[in-house]
């Protein structure tokens, strides 16, 4: 059963930003849109690129390696050369904290 897990405060975070947050061996990216905060696996599908030093615009993280493209709400791939999705998790923010379901 996923269980929510607290990941950081709400303000480690820097506006249409992210974080990478690492969890039981596993690495994710945290990110503060304009409408919230959002959660997919840290590493790109393409290569063995953390997303973390990637640019955020909107909802659309954009690997700093090749200039890959997800869509953060949906994990959905945008633009090449990634093909497969990242996963993503549920988020909440409770009390300056944020939770992410894994
Ligand atoms: S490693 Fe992310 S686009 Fe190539």
């Amino acid at each position: 059963m996923a269980d929510w897990v607290r990941a950081c405060a709400c303000d480690d975070i820097e506006d249409e930003d992210l974080i990478r947050w690492d969890h039981a061996g596993r690495t994710y990216a945290i990110y503060k849109a304009e409408d919230g905060f959002y959660c997919t696996d840290g590493m790109c599908t393409h290569e063995e690129e953390h997303l973390e030093e990637g640019l955020l615009t909107g909802h659309v993280i954009e690997c700093p390696l090749h200039q890959g493209r997800f869509d953060i709400r949906t994990g959905e791939v945008i633009s090449p050369p990634p093909f497969v999705d990242l996963n993503t998790y549920p988020v909440k923010a409770e009390g300056g904290q944020v939770y992410v379901k894994v």
